[in-house]
């Protein structure tokens, strides 16, 4: 073998090596049983309801961002009177907290709508990265229930600790949301120097004390969340540039960025934030054992699931995990947004299921404290596909090959099989046949059609089979946008 040849096989050994090392070290499972047994339950519900509420959404923009000193459309400064000049505008931005009122905050409404639309399970920004609490800390009066907010006197002036309660008397889990970072924290933005970017913006190493505070400070809202507002199921944790950074990686992000300048990187992004995970774990399971935490972004065992956002997986993944996305305008409430219609809905939920993930659906409350109302109208015709067909959807796992053409598949633990037909807009009429090339059940298999209890006719077909569905079936489907077609061993 030639000399170029064999660098060019060594560099793909080397490459094979590290894409196999990279995905190994995405997921790392946790070895506490409890919360591997609670990951197995978590991952039988599937449906989940996200919400992003703050100040900010009276003024309708993106959620914290704009306090964030980085050169992006997100962070861009468009409201109050000051938005040419930073401090003027954070200034304004923290005093939104002075105007904050949403009077109308009904979460029965909100959990019945979630509950009725078959989600399972419900995560709340109980802090975003601006500092503000939606819940009643005692180490901040950056807080809904402080006398400087008017809604401190509504009786259901504790927002988080209101909607945790209601969500589960619907028998929904419940999650929180909660930044790492916070942009108010005097020890993670300290006001002697001005912030730079996202990051702390102080050495922790040149200051440990400041930094030792700050990680206690962190510490006890999160145990103050995980001890005052009942049994909790999920700590969801955002901010994923907190975290330790050893020399080695500090050196990598060093090198990486003097490769590639403009990445995002900047000199604190590399500096070593440890807000001591492991030590917080093991107080917040103290107190919620087998609590699933969700380090997002932070690879190793405090992120007991994955949680791409806003996009899909190309295929199964080996590990669990959660796609989070957004329902309509964005993460946080805007004005006029656009939902998602019911088929793309049902669709998105399939392929995702179909793939062995949860989907959690993000509907932001506006500053009123109310969903819009095409925000229910959604929900509603979720509630209707899933009445008649959830069964395909919870309690399953991915099964290969997932989808083929039109058809996602799923599969119960008992080998009970669904094929779930996702139709076309304009495809009102059922197809004469649904199945699949290279998967077929058992001789004698049951079919039927969900919605109509029916049994149904099917075939082998070289490697795979199919379903006939009879003509007066094909003009009278039991449901819109989806159609799912069980196969029970009998
Ligand atoms: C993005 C946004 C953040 C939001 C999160 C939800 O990371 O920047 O504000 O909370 O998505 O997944």
């Amino acid at each position: 073998m030639k000399r170029t040849n064999l660098l060019s096989v060594f560099i793909l050994i080397n490459i094979f090596s590290l894409s196999a090392q990279h995905h190994r070290q995405q997921y790392v499972p946790d070895p506490d049983t409890l919360v591997q047994q609670k990951l197995e339950e978590w991952q039988d519900l599937k449906f989940g309801l996200l919400m992003h509420w703050g100040t900010y959404s009276q003024w309708g923009i993106v959620e914290s961002w704009s306090i964030c000193p980085e050169d992006y459309g997100w962070c861009e400064r468009k409201k109050g009177e000051h938005p040419d000049n930073y401090f003027e505008y954070v200034k304004e931005y923290e005093n939104l907290k002075t105007t904050f009122n949403p009077v109308d905050f009904d979460p029965d409404r909100w959990a019945k709508a979630a509950k009725d639309a078959g989600m399972r399970y419900v995560v709340f920004t109980t802090k975003h990265h601006d500092g503000f609490c939606m819940f009643d800390s005692k180490y901040t009066d950056y807080k809904i229930t402080d006398k400087g907010c008017p809604f401190h006197t509504n009786p259901k002036a504790n927002i988080a600790k209101e909607i945790f309660s209601s969500f589960r008397k619907e028998g929904l889990w419940t999650g929180a949301y909660f930044s790492k970072p916070d942009w108010h924290c005097d020890d993670y933005w300290w006001s002697y120097f001005p912030p730079k970017d996202r990051n702390v913006n102080y050495d922790p190493a040149a200051y440990p004390e400041k930094w030792e505070k700050y990680v206690r400070f962190t510490h006890n809202q999160i145990l103050e969340l995980m001890t005052e507002y009942g049994k909790m199921d999920i700590l969801w944790l955002d901010g994923g540039w907190v975290r330790k950074k050893d020399s080695t990686q500090i050196a990598g992000y060093y090198e990486n960025f003097s490769k590639n300048p403009g990445t995002g990187f900047t000199k604190t992004t590399m500096v070593n934030q440890d807000i001591r995970m492991d030590e917080l774990v093991k107080k917040v399971r103290e107190k919620q054992p087998g609590l699933i935490v969700v380090d997002r972004a932070v690879p190793g065992k405090n992120q007991n699931y994955l949680t791409p956002e806003n996009r899909v997986p190309e295929k199964a993944l080996p590990y669990p995990w959660e796609s989070c996305i957004i329902a309509g305008g964005g993460w946080s409430w805007t004005p006029g947004a656009k939902y998602m219609s019911p088929r793309k809905l049902v669709h998105l939920l399939a392929d995702i299921v179909s793939k062995g993930g949860n989907l959690l659906l993000n509907i932001a409350p506006g500053p009123d404290g109310q969903w819009d109302d095409s925000a229910y109208k959604m929900l509603s015709a979720m509630g209707d596909w899933m009445k008649i067909n959830g069964e395909a959807i919870y309690e399953t796992r991915a099964v290969e090959p997932y989808k083929e053409g039109q058809v996602c598949i799923t599969e119960k633990k008992d080998g009970t099989l669904y094929l779930i037909y996702l139709a076309e807009k304009d495809e009102t009429k059922m197809p004469e046949v649904i199945g699949l090339s290279a998967l077929y059940p058992e001789k004698g298999a049951k079919a039927t059609l969900l919605g109509t209890g029916k049994d149904l006719n099917w075939k082998r077909t070289g490697n795979g089979f199919e379903v006939s569905i009879p003509e007066k079936l094909r003009n009278n489907p039991p449901c819109d946008y989806a159609w799912v077609i069980k196969i029970e061993k009998r």
